[in-house]
Order: C-alpha cells, then structure tokens, then sequence
C-alpha cells in the first residue's frame, strides 16, 4: 500500500476511535435521571398497554400507589369480600395468631387481609402478578419458599390453574408435617371431592364442607399434610 494511503487510513480511524470515545464518554456522564420518586413499589410499565391512544390513564401517568390502594380498601365490594373470608377462616377453627400461612393465588389479597385483620400476623400472599403489600409475585408451580416453613396453605383457585397437581404439590411441601392445606373448589361431593383429594399425594383427608364465600357456594377441603394418604 502507498505510504500516504496509509496515512490517510490511520488518521481516520484515529478520528472514529475519539468520535466513538466521546460518545461513550458522553453517555456514561449523561445518565438520564427517571422521574420515578423513590420509595414507589416497582410496577411494570412495559406490561402496560394502553387500550388506545386516548386512554385517559395516559394523561395522569402518576397516581399516588397509597391512594389508589386506600380507595380500593374501603370499597364496598373488597369490603365485603374480605368479610366473607373473615367468617370462612374463622369456622375452620384451625387458626391462631401465631399461624403461619400461606394463600396460593391470592389475588388482589383479600384473604390476606381478613387473616390479618383476624389478628393472624405471618401470612403470605402469592400471585403472578403483585399487589403489595399483600400479595407478593410468585409462581405457584415453583414457590420460592423452603419446605415446611407454614403451617397451614390456602387456596381459592386450584380449579382455575394450569397444573393443579403441582401446585398442590407445593402447598404440600412448604407446610410442615402435622400443617393443613385448605382449599375452596366450586361445590362438590363424593367422587369430585375424592378428586381434589387424591391430587394430595401426602396429606391426609380430613373433612369436605359445603360453605359460601364471596357469595358462591363452595366446597372447602382440608387435607393434613405429612400422613401419607390411602394411595
Ligand atoms: C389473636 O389474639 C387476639 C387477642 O388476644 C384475639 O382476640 C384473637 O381472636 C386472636 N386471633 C386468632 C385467630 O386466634
Ligand atoms: C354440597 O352440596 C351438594 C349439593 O347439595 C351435595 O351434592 C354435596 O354432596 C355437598 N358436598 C359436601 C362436601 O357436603
């Protein structure tokens, strides 16, 4: 190559490496700054779609989490819906203030709240989808929590999950040996609550009762978890 082709090439490539150096410079020192105030639970904005343009949430990007949590809290319906998990927790006389427990699927949270407000402090909330500071997100076909840490696990949407083997097999293995999983299925009897009752590979059957909660008539199964079931 002619000498002052190579030159030419080395002092252009020298120019490229301080234009991209500057840059690169230029963006480390620029770090945009979010306009997110600190101490906001972190939500998802990219799972948010607006259902068009003229959605009118777009125009109040920023509702105070608190607010917005109060006002739903004090509604009539999430009211009532916690009281009638007050009364359906209450009549499994299973419970203290001590109880650990565990609600698979719960939600926007109302069973955690009435077991709170019951005066049971340690529950745990689970959901896809989180709605702090109830419910916190988790898959429940894999918990994220170790064996035998609750004493009793709750449930109100087994029918409705996508592998209901495997979560019951979760609500089983993080309740300690002697603990209760309860779950609330659409009314039932005989062979459906035999079912239900078999898919607890390593509880055993305690009782099935027909009760209403949330204004449906339901069945509540509870099984205790560490007596290896007739199978
Ligand atoms: C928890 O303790 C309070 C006060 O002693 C009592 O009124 C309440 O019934 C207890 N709750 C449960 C679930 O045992
Ligand atoms: C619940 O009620 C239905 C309809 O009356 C009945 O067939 C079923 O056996 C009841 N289930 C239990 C567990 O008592």
């Amino acid at each position: 190559m002619e000498k002052h082709i190579e030159n030419f090439l080395n002092k252009v490539s020298l120019v490229f490496i301080t234009i991209a150096t500057i840059t690169l410079l230029y963006l480390y020192l620029h770090t945009p700054e979010t306009c997110i105030p600190p101490n906001t639970p972190i939500t998802k904005p990219h799972l948010k779609f607006p259902s068009s343009t003229c959605d009118p949430s777009l125009n109040h990007p920023y509702t105070d989490p608190t607010k917005k949590r109060l006002k739903l809290w004090s509604s009539k319906s999430w009211l009532s819906q916690v009281s009638s998990f007050t009364i359906f927790f209450q009549s499994l006389n299973l419970l203290n203030n001590k109880t650990k427990v565990l609600c698979v699927s719960a939600g926007a949270g109302h069973e955690v709240m009435a077991l709170n407000n019951m005066g049971v402090s340690d529950v745990t909330g689970v959901e896809i989808v989180d709605s702090l500071p109830l419910v916190k997100r988790a898959d429940p076909n894999n918990l994220p929590f170790f064996d035998g840490v609750f004493d009793l696990a709750f449930s109100a949407h087994l029918e409705e999950a996508l592998f209901p083997l495997r979560i019951v097999g979760e609500m089983e293995r993080t309740v300690r040996n002697g603990g209760v999983c309860v779950v609330a299925v659409k009314e039932c009897g005989g062979e459906e609550v035999d079912a239900i009752a078999r898919l607890f590979r390593k509880s055993m059957f305690v009782g099935a009762e027909n009760v209403t909660l949330i204004g449906m008539r339901m069945t509540r199964i509870i099984m205790r978890v560490g007596i290896s079931s007739s199978s």
